[in-house]
């Protein structure tokens, strides 16, 4: 299908969309490989809650992300890798390489026993084995769990277990700047809880020498040597589960949402080739990490099913210095550069000259995802990386959504900073108000929900429908609620507030307040706690931490580092709290609910305008509160 490149494509490819959705997403599916056709697009209820889209098709999306450019473009570079350190040299892996080595981990999967529907934990850092695992998988019809590689033991123990995974491919380490993580040993804490672990495949990295356990650990470069390159691709169908990925929640366990492999192969791809509008030969960096959505949807499954080369990069925007991503986006021309707000503003901070050493002028088109981008962060982006020419992506959606939901399309749409602007062709967004009444006409503010099933979207939480429900589908009955508050101004313009639950988004990463209360809680001095969000200059949000102690602390510097560290330890170094304050009692409501409204207010430096705080059960915990405030 031809893909929209003017308002009045867009336009007409929306009314389309609406007035017809199974003709229009199955005209885009036809662009596809399957190994047999669908018998129907679409069927669904929002009640139940229930999703399928091509009922009957069978495929395998490994042969559309790289069996189908064999033809015609085996020699292209599929993936650009970037390694941490630049002196090690990037490598190139052509489509037809990639063919050969995801078939290997194919094989070495299922030498060792690996059947399909089987569960698979990927641990990995940023390296072009991690793409080959991920692919591997799905090659052979097992279901990859990928955890960011910079989770702790705990988090990651309860992932592998709640997605009952059999085996973890992981490496010796990881190297972050110029430290080396010892992923290994992690992954060795990890598996003291998750008996149901038989193998583990370990890739050497850094040559930290872990200790080998026999029976259960190999070495990935003895495996991948015995594995034959050729693996017939396993036929799926098209809901059959493609991954599960997890994300915080409201409560302390964190969601495995589960993506299927037709209709989120067809939306990441028509999203990526649309939003961004990729020409053959483009060369396209997303800097997120595989370990998160954005990964797994546009480093990978979108660029690869589109032909695209690729960029993986494993090194961190601020070393060797602050012109690493600039350096690297000369070093291999890249188009389309696709990062973070929280990135950009952390390298807003650096002095210019980090930015003019390098030539830019390759590039044709920014991204941006993760976390409303900011105005000031926005222009900066725009004047000094796009030179004022390219055109930025603000891109909204969520692991949930798969893929693209909310964006401007690149030399399409135009442009207002800090607005994703308009609904991609098949998205029906609906703004709520409180009462869950939907709100029309524009110049309007409330919740933002999404009215009609897109194909990328979330089947279930693995393990927990009705958790699923409960979460996504009952706020307002019917839709899908996404947990976001947004505006559209007079134009119809989407602008994206920020979350209206208790997830905080800190570097573009999704934290539950829950999860880190639990955390927090575990160091014996605490007693209890409560976590808000708070805005901050390069993060985006910051973690602000009350913390009640059973007794009033000797060395309150000390106890805050003790109380990170267990945090770091038992969630992951992202979620360390920023603030600590220390305090004898919670605001509480007579039923015992603890009133956030009002620690977000303190936190926000706030104090003025508590609201009402009547129905308190102790109003005087709140002066002592505003007291202690931390600045
Ligand atoms: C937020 C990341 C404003 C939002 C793809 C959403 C955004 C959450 C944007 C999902 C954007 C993502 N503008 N907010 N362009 N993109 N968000 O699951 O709050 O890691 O609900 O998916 O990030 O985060 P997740």
């Amino acid at each position: 299908m031809e893909l929209v490149s003017s308002m009045t494509d867009y336009t007409s490819a929306y009314r389309q969309s609406v007035a017809n959705p199974e003709e229009f997403w199955g005209e885009i599916a036809g662009d596809f490989v399957w190994k047999k056709k669908w018998t129907k697009v679409l069927e669904w209820d929002f009640h139940k809650p229930e999703v399928k889209w091509f009922i009957g098709a069978k495929l395998n999306i490994t042969e559309n992300c790289i069996d189908r450019h064999l033809a015609g473009q085996a020699d292209q570079v599929a993936i650009l890798w970037e390694p941490s350190d630049p002196k090690e040299g990037a490598k190139k892996i052509t489509y037809r390489q990639l063919h050969q080595q995801v078939c290997k981990v194919g094989n070495m999967l299922k030498a060792h026993g690996i059947k399909k529907g089987d569960r698979v934990c990927i641990y990995m850092p940023m390296v072009p084995e991690l793409a080959f695992a991920v692919l591997g998988c799905a090659r052979i019809g097992a279901v990859h769990s990928v955890v960011f590689a910079g989770f702790s033991s705990g988090s990651l123990a309860d992932r592998i277990n709640d997605a009952g995974c059999k085996m973890i491919l992981t490496a010796d380490g990881a190297f972050r700047a110029d430290k080396k993580i010892e992923l290994k040993k992690i992954v060795d804490e990890a598996l003291e809880k998750c008996p149901a672990v038989e193998k583990v495949i370990v890739l050497e990295r850094t040559g930290s020498q872990p200790v080998m356990k026999s029976g259960r650990d190999c070495w990935w470069h003895d495996e991948i040597k015995k594995a034959n390159d050729r693996c017939d691709a396993e036929e799926m169908d098209a809901e059959d589960l493609l991954f599960i990925l997890y994300t915080s929640g409201s409560t302390g366990k964190p969601k495995g949402m589960v993506h299927t492999c037709g209709g989120f192969m067809v939306h990441v791809n028509y999203t990526f080739r649309t939003v961004f509008q990729y020409q053959p030969g483009q060369i396209f960096w997303c800097t997120a990490d595989i370990g998160w959505v954005t990964g797994h949807s546009y480093i990978l499954y979108g660029p690869l099913s589109a032909g695209a080369t690729t960029v993986i990069f494993e090194g961190t925007p601020s070393w060797p210095d602050m012109g690493r991503f600039w350096q690297t986006i000369e070093r291999h021309h890249v188009n389309i550069f696709y990062t973070a707000p929280a990135a950009i503003r952390s390298l807003q901070q650096a002095s210019l000259s980090f930015v003019e050493k390098y030539d830019l002028s390759s590039l044709r088109i920014l991204g941006s995802v993760g976390e409303p981008i900011n105005e000031e962060a926005w222009h900066w982006y725009h004047k000094n990386i796009g030179k004022g020419k390219c055109p930025i992506v603000d891109t909204w959606w969520q692991t949930e959504t798969g893929g693209i939901m909310i964006s401007p399309i690149a030399n399409v749409t135009e442009l207002k900073p800090a607005y994703a602007s308009f609904p991609l062709p098949g998205v029906q967004p609906a703004v709520m108000d409180e009462k869950g009444n939907e709100i029309s006409g524009n110049g309007i503010e409330g919740r933002l929900a999404i009215k009609f099933p897109w194909p990328s979207i979330a089947r279930t939480i693995y393990g927990n429908h009705q958790r699923f429900k409960e979460t996504y589908f009952s706020t307002f009955p019917g839709m899908y609620f996404t947990g976001d508050g947004c505006r559209r101004d007079e134009e119809g313009y989407y602008r994206i507030t920020g979350r209206v639950d208790d997830i905080i988004i800190v570097s573009g990463h999704n934290l539950g307040t829950a999860e880190i209360e639990s955390a927090i809680d575990e160091h014996s001095s605490v007693c209890e706690s409560a976590v808000v969000g708070f805005p901050h200059d390069i993060k985006g949000q910051g973690v602000y931490a009350f913390v009640i102690c059973y007794n009033k602390p000797q060395d309150e510097e000390k106890l805050r580092r003790e109380i990170r560290d267990t945090v770091s330890k038992i969630i992951g170094p992202i979620a360390k709290p920023d603030k600590i304050q220390f305090v004898s009692g919670l605001p509480k409501t007579r039923s015992g609910k603890i009133m956030r409204r009002i620690l977000r207010k303190v936190a926000e430096g706030d104090t003025a305008n508590l609201g009402d705080t009547t129905t308190l059960l102790d109003p005087a915990v709140v002066e002592e509160i505003k007291r202690g405030a931390l600045e």
